[in-house]
């Protein structure tokens, strides 16, 4: 279908190609043709007057012969003025006049077209002249061929020879050209159709750069950088897809084999025990699930709710909220203003501390400070830290280093994945740098110029009245602050029993 519809492109050219090169020539064919008859015409003209200048001056002077010599194919009679010929060319001996008409008495010649004239054949043009003698007025009639508009036959068949030659040949170029240009496209979409999610490492093959135009072996690169980008968004979401299903089939299976232990022996079952472990593995699970939802919101670019934020007082709000298990050292700068959305920023501050807390040896620290236009938080621990080779590595999803999956089954390894993307969609970076000791997570923000007002008003902290405070569940929810939804969830399982 689609082979016929290149041909039927191409067909379409070269026919309209060669149409337009035959129009064009038989334009030029005819300008040709035209310009010929008027040169031929003026050929014969010529003649004509040079065999009259050469009679004349002889029926003047009275000397003329009575057969007349002749260059090329004209006729010519002189008829004296008693009407019979007195003198002719050697074509006209014997014959009568070859013509009856004269010029009008005020002009001295006159042309007409004789088919034939009186003794010879054809179409001629004849032109009459009166010669004035003393005797009387004698006539001159001198024929000449009659010269079509198209001047000869040879002419037109080197009209129509060059018009032909130069339409055909103009024709076969363009087919060519075009056969160039529709070959490699083909080989692309023969390619193109082939390639499924199955064979995503195949490529369309790149043209020669004499094989065809420079844009099609540009749109052949094109196409294969963006099978390159495909495969590898591909890869991410097959392996998202493949870690998301083990992470969520673990507490499942977990719960299955809690229960199904249970059941086995129920008179025996420690049954309070049993649906507390439960409710952990569904609390993991809608963890999980939660995580999942905030990237799926974050890659599907969700707006932001932006607003100008002193981030010193936001960060001393999140962690004045917070109760910690490490020892918490504050170096936090005000009127660091940054344009955010404070709540997925808080989010971000949450999971680094959770981390931050989960690593520590005793102590914390948290700094909010301006640098060259860049409002910077940092969070510092005394733990391990990160090796350099892991540094990009935990910030893709469901990554958990070795250390982390024996020191605590319970994080998702999606915390850093969503802090990153909340700083991209900020237009700002996380990354982890290098410190004497333990983790340096810094988090950079373009920083907003100041306003009248200041962001402490348009952020108000824990102090001031008026401060946006968060039921504390919905926050945590909001949040997905996961140390505080199973306490609540096992403690309504307690009160419901
Ligand atoms: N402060 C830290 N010190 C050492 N390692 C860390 C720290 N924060 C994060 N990590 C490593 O990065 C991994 C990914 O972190 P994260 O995405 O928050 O997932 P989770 O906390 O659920 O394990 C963690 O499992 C841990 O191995
Ligand atoms: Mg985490």
């Amino acid at each position: 279908m689609v082979k016929r519809r290149q041909l039927s492109f191409r067909a379409r050219r070269t026919f309209a190609t060669g149409v337009f090169m035959l129009l064009i020539c038989l334009g030029l064919g005819l300008l040709f043709l035209m310009y010929e008859g008027g040169k031929e015409r003026d050929n014969a003209r010529q003649r004509g007057l040079a065999a009259w200048n050469k009679v004349e001056p002889l029926i003047q002077q009275e000397r003329l012969p009575p057969v007349l010599s002749h260059d090329h194919d004209e006729a010519v009679q002189v008829l004296d003025p008693h009407g019979r010929v007195a003198a002719a060319s050697s074509q006209l001996l014997g014959d009568p006049p070859m013509a009856t008409f004269r010029p009008p008495d005020d002009v001295m010649n006159t042309t007409r077209v004789l088919c034939p004239p009186a003794g010879l054949d054809g179409c001629r043009t004849v032109a009459s002249i009166s010669v004035h003698q003393p005797d009387g007025v004698w006539s001159l009639y001198v024929a000449t061929p009659t010269v079509p508009w198209y001047g000869s036959t040879t002419a037109v068949f080197l009209a129509i020879g060059t018009s032909l030659l130069l339409t055909v040949a103009v024709t076969t170029l363009v087919f060519r050209d075009i056969t160039k240009a529709v070959q490699p496209v083909s080989a692309i979409q023969r390619q193109l159709a082939d390639i499924t999610a199955a064979h995503l490492e195949r490529r369309v093959p790149v043209p020669g750069a004499y094989d065809t135009y420079e844009e099609v072996k540009v749109l052949a690169e094109t196409v294969n950088d963006t099978l390159d980008r495909l495969e590898a968004a591909y890869e991410r979401l097959r392996r998202f897809t493949s870690d998301a299903s083990h992470d969520l089939r673990s507490p499942i299976t977990a719960m299955r084999l809690q229960l199904d232990q249970a059941f086995a022996h129920p008179e025996d079952a420690d049954w309070p025990q049993a649906a507390a472990k439960v409710l952990a593995g569904i609390d993991r699970l809608q963890a999980i699930v939660t995580d999942l939802l905030s990237l799926a919101r974050l890659d599907a670019g969700a707006p932001l709710n932006g607003e100008p934020t002193d981030l010193g007082v936001l960060a001393a709000a999140e962690l004045d909220q917070r109760t910690h298990g490490a020892v918490i050292v504050r170096h936090l700068q005000e009127g660091v203003c940054v344009d955010c959305d404070q709540l997925r920023i808080s989010r971000v501050l949450v999971n680094l501390l959770d981390n931050a807390e989960r690593h520590t040896a005793s102590k914390i620290t948290v700094t909010v400070r301006a640098e060259n236009g860049t409002a910077v938080m940092e969070v510092l621990d005394d733990g391990d830290g990160v090796a350099a080779e892991d540094r990009e590595r935990v910030f893709e999803r469901f990554t958990r280093l070795d250390a982390a999956r024996s020191q605590d089954a319970g994080g998702t390894g999606l915390g850093l994945a969503i802090a990153r993307e909340i700083a991209h969609a900020h237009s700002g970076t996380l990354t982890i740098e290098d410190s004497d000791r333990g983790a340096r997570f810094v988090l950079r923000l373009p920083q907003c110029p100041a306003t009248s007002e200041t962001p402490h008003q348009a952020m108000p902290t824990a102090d001031t009245p008026g401060r946006r405070i968060w039921p504390r569940r919905l926050r945590a929810i909001v949040m997905n602050d996961r140390r505080q939804i199973p306490q609540r969830t096992v403690d309504t399982a307690r009160q419901r029993r």
